[in-house]
């Protein structure tokens, strides 16, 4: 990928100054990184909270089709990767919840649209609680890095590395090596072999989580049978 960084100091969400500049024809490479987000959004409508110290940013990306279904998951892997380089004791939440020791230090969003004419648009928003300060409500489930390493870390140093993983995993993926991105994520999941809940939009389902596929979904083994879950919101229950 090549890389072309649009910094800001402030925006509603980077996804969505992101959406304009791809609409707008911008190659796959752009990112739109900011200091901080009045609007920040994450999975299934929710609020991402977004002040200054954290990390805060989309790429726009134009995959084939095939290397879409596994974006989101191996997104989560980049990530992964790099914050094990920092010593940290990573796990992976379907579908990409990243956690540090147990809680939720990061969390990362792909939005995918067409272009009539001109393919499909990925934008790929990673969230990474690095220096910030997090609301009250949310100290109990979620984390920033500063506090596990016990000293502020270099967003840019962070950033940089994060790129070049994020290339190096759109790289697998489109050379179709998608098995090999499933298969570490599978060892830094925390989500398979555990009892889950998952509430999707047609309803709530227990069982057991037993794998993810190649488009990224989640196979439950929900009694009667194991059943494919492409979207939802995962609870662990034990
Ligand atoms: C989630 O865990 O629900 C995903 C959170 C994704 C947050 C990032 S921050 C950069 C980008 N801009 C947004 O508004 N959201 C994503």
């Amino acid at each position: 990928i090549r890389y072309q960084v649009y910094y800001l100091e402030k925006c509603g969400s980077t996804q969505d100054v992101a959406r304009e500049l791809a609409e707008k024809g911008a190659p796959e490479g752009v990112v739109v990184v900011a200091e901080e987000q009045e609007n920040g959004r994450g999975r299934l409508g929710r609020r991402w909270f977004s002040g200054r110290g954290g990390l805060w940013f989309t790429v726009v990306l134009r995959p084939k089709p095939d290397a879409l279904g596994l974006l989101s998951l191996g997104v989560g892997v980049a990530v992964g990767r790099v914050l094990r380089g920092l010593g940290l004791s990573v796990g992976l939440k379907w579908p990409n919840d990243v956690l540090v020791d147990g809680r939720k230090a990061g969390g990362i969003l792909v939005e995918g649209f067409t272009v009539p004419g001109d393919g499909i648009v990925a934008l790929v928003g990673v969230g990474l609680n690095v220096n910030n300060e997090l609301p009250p409500g949310l100290a109990e489930v979620s984390v920033a890095l500063r506090e596990v390493v016990g000293a502020r870390l270099s967003r840019l140093q962070l950033f940089l590395k994060l790129l070049r993983e994020i290339d190096n995993v759109y790289l697998q993926l489109i050379e179709g090596r998608g098995e090999v991105i499933l298969e570490e994520w599978r060892r830094l999941s925390v989500t398979l072999g555990k009892t889950v809940k998952i509430i999707t939009a047609d309803g709530e389902y227990i069982g057991v989580a037993v794998d993810v596929g190649p488009l990224g979904e989640l196979y439950i083994d929900i009694g009667d049978g194991i059943r494919a879950f492409y979207a939802g919101d995962v609870v662990h229950v034990r």
